[in-house]
């Protein structure tokens, strides 16, 4: 499988990928560091560009999957109340739709803590998630809900299947993007698949991206950047058809996909009109990712500015949010814990550890109150309402958020 080596060829097609932005040496963004560490940080380039053939935008170089979800992989996905809600409602939706039938499974890979599969769990519906990071398998297996600790792909999905029969669902949210060998992940899907069955994935999507400057959504663990034309583009390869097509509000703008075998469900009119949309926007034009790129350097030119001035009038900034984003934000504009002295986040196997590369702090959000700081850079500016939600007192104290997304500014 291709893992180790850097790429220039399409992970999806074998065409060349034509880089569009350079954001530098980076470090894995989810790779929290112990303050008395002496351990040597793995860096790599972190460099963005579009197959010329298949439209797919995918980072230039991959970094080994093992490095990046294992035993102490530190995000949970049940820490936002309205991701707890999103993920409620998706399993809803296929109880009510496509897991009706005699006896249904659905198969998920990347489970995570189990936040989408503890309703289907509930439910008392068969069920296997597929997570290879073991600390957040054993949270999900906590609730109950079956885990194999393990990587889904060609392999391992035809265990499953050999095992199981067919899964009527094969799920996905925030994990497609995150894997750069979809050929293994379709075969996998294609073994497991029942006839009539669906594949659905939700992740960040290109438009929302290009559309809001959300530079900090290329990390890592983001290998692709799908649109409805690369992903229909990729389906078809596999056998596949991109039969219907959401935008979702959630991580600052993402897109369900739903994948059937070719001829057995006909494509929904949702589809027809993103490819439009993303038509009409040039969505697929290099010089459109171009553009974007131009517009990444000035939000970093306005946010080094802005806090560089902060500083030097003496007013006490932090940030909120140590998120997976906010490590390329952080190292892209080389913003250390002189220009922000820490990051407050709810997530235990973050806090009193450091930021990656830049070393910034990151403490709980009770330490947020004690004393309320001047400015707070919302690097979860994803999570922008509910996180302001539970600091309301923040603002009322006279503190402003800033916000880099879609541009500097002080809230
Ligand atoms: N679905 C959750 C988690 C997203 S984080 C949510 O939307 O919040 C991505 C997860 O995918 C991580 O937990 C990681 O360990 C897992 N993952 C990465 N590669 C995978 C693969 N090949 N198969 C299954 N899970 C994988
Ligand atoms: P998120 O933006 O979901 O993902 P990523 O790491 O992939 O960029 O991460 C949100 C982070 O913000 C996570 O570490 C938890 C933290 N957080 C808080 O500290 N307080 C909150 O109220 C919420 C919703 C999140
Ligand atoms: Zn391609």
């Amino acid at each position: 499988m291709p893992q180790e080596l850097a790429i220039a060829t399409c992970g999806v097609c074998d065409g060349t990928v034509e880089e569009f932005l350079d954001l530098g040496r980076q470090p894995l963004s989810d790779a929290f560091r112990e303050p008395d560490s002496d351990a040597d940080e793995f860096f790599f380039r972190l460099a963005v560009g579009q197959c010329e053939s298949c439209t797919m935008v995918q980072l230039i170089e991959s970094v080994p999957r093992e490095k990046m979800f294992h035993e102490d992989y530190p995000y949970h996905s049940s820490g936002s109340a309205v991701m707890r809600a999103h993920f409620a409602s998706v399993a809803r939706r296929f109880l009510d739709t496509e897991l009706t039938g005699p006896d249904p499974l659905i198969v998920e890979m990347g489970c995570n803590d189990g936040v989408m599969l503890s309703e289907i769990h509930r439910a008392g519906v068969r069920h296997l998630g597929f997570e290879p990071s073991g600390g957040v398998a054993e949270a999900a297996r906590a609730k109950g809900i079956r885990v194999r600790t393990a990587f889904f792909e060609d392999s391992t999905a035809a265990q499953v299947r050999a095992e199981e029969g067919p899964a009527q669902v094969v799920f996905a949210a925030n994990t497609m993007c995150h894997i750069p060998y979809p050929d293994s992940i379709f075969r996998g899907v294609d073994a497991l698949l029942a006839s009539d069955g669906v594949f659905v994935f939700e992740d960040p999507y290109l438009g929302d991206v290009v559309a809001k400057t959300s530079f900090d959504q290329i990390y890592d663990e983001h290998f692709f950047l799908f649109s409805a034309h690369s992903v229909r583009a990729m389906a078809r390869r596999h056998g596949f058809e991109l039969v219907d097509v959401e935008r979702l509000p959630v991580h600052g703008g993402e897109v369900r996909y739903t994948l059937a075998r070719a001829g057995r469900r006909a494509p929904g009119a949702a589809v027809a009109a993103l490819l439009a949309e993303e038509d009409a926007r040039g969505l697929s034009d290099i010089d459109t990712l171009r553009g974007f790129a131009d517009k990444v350097i000035r939000v970093r030119d306005d946010l080094v500015e802005l806090l560089r001035r902060l500083r030097t009038d003496g007013s006490r900034v932090v940030a909120y949010g140590a998120t997976a984003k906010s490590a390329t934000v952080t190292n892209f504009c080389d913003i250390g814990p002189e220009l922000v002295s820490y990051v407050c986040d709810s997530t235990p196997a973050k806090q009193h550890r450091l930021t990656p590369g830049k070393h910034i702090p990151v403490r709980p959000p009770t330490a947020f109150r004690d004393p309320y700081p001047d400015y707070a850079l919302l690097f979860a500016w994803n999570h922008a309402e509910e996180i302001m939600a539970n600091e309301q007192e923040f603002r009322r104290s006279g503190g402003r958020w800033i916000s880099y997304v879609p541009n500097v500014r002080v809230l």
